[in-house]
């Protein structure tokens, strides 16, 4: 039987969080779609900028909702791809991004399928951006380090202690369980006075920053609601932060009580 069903999909970055950091291309791809399959981090509000009635199905896979394998998103895709034609998928930040495009993107192409990517704003900058923090400075920081703190089977990447060792800025996602291993790898090879940043629901509403140091990540004890996402930023230039010098002058006072 003949369809005139064209399938495609549009993987499009939809941004770090607040609805109007999509680009004008991710908006046009999300008009013209005929499904949406949205992951957890994107702003709700985008799927108001749909102009007809077309499902929008969500495949997040934060915790403690139920979570779909990226075997059951591959699938999806596909499928609606085939019984709808063009399918976004909205996912979080830059799909390319710790986004597992280039998975679906092979999933996709295997049946055929044209797959085109929409390049999204990572969360990466645009969240520590938010809290007034330049990952890069001039005469303070000439690179940073993106990463990941663990690998997929959970151990350490030996790439947390590559990067400690380094004088970059360090960026670190998904690490806000693990918060106090990763600051006590990090201070094996950092000055303990070293600033560091945790950032929570960056550009939404709701966002929270948490500055201290090395030493007092440590030292105490701060507990993050691990169902928000959240980013680690460590290094020099996160004493730009308009809160630093408070707190460096708490610390102080602190000290020499
Ligand atoms: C699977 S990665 C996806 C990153 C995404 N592709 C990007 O480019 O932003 C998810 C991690 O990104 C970070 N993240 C994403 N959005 C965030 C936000 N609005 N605030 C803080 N961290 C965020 C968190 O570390 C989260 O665990």
């Amino acid at each position: 039987m003949e369809t005139n069903i064209n399938p495609k999909i549009t993987l499009v970055g939809a941004g770090p969080g607040s609805k109007d950091l999509i680009t004008i291309r991710g908006l046009k791809a999300i008009e013209s779609a005929d499904v949406i399959l949205y992951d957890a981090l994107i702003a709700i509000e985008l799927l108001d900028m749909v102009k007809k009635e077309i499902p929008s199905i969500y495949v997040g896979k934060r915790c403690g909702q139920h979570s779909f394998t990226q075997d059951d998103i591959n699938i999806l895709m596909v499928k609606n791809a085939f019984e709808h034609g063009h399918v976004v998928r909205l996912k979080g930040g830059d799909p390319f991004i710790f986004g597992r495009a280039q998975e679906e993107i092979d999933y996709a192409e295997s049946f055929g399928i044209p797959v085109t990517v929409v390049p999204g704003i990572s969360s990466v900058i645009a969240v520590p951006e938010s809290q007034g923090i330049p990952l890069a400075k001039r005469g303070e920081s000439s690179s940073f380090w993106v990463m990941t703190a663990t690998k997929k089977e959970g151990s350490f990447s030996e790439d947390l202690k590559y990067a400690s060792r380094s004088s970059s800025t360090m960026v670190i996602v998904m690490g806000i369980r693990k918060f106090k291993e990763i600051v006590t790898e990090v201070n094996k090879y950092r000055d303990s006075n070293t600033p560091i940043a945790i950032i929570q629901n960056g550009t939404f509403e709701d966002e929270s920053c948490v500055i201290t140091t090395l030493a007092d990540a440590i030292e105490k004890d701060f507990t993050f609601d691990i169902s928000k996402p959240g980013i680690i930023v460590i290094g020099k230039v996160v004493s730009e932060h308009p809160s630093f010098l408070n707190e460096e002058v708490m610390r102080v006072l602190h000290s020499a009580l």
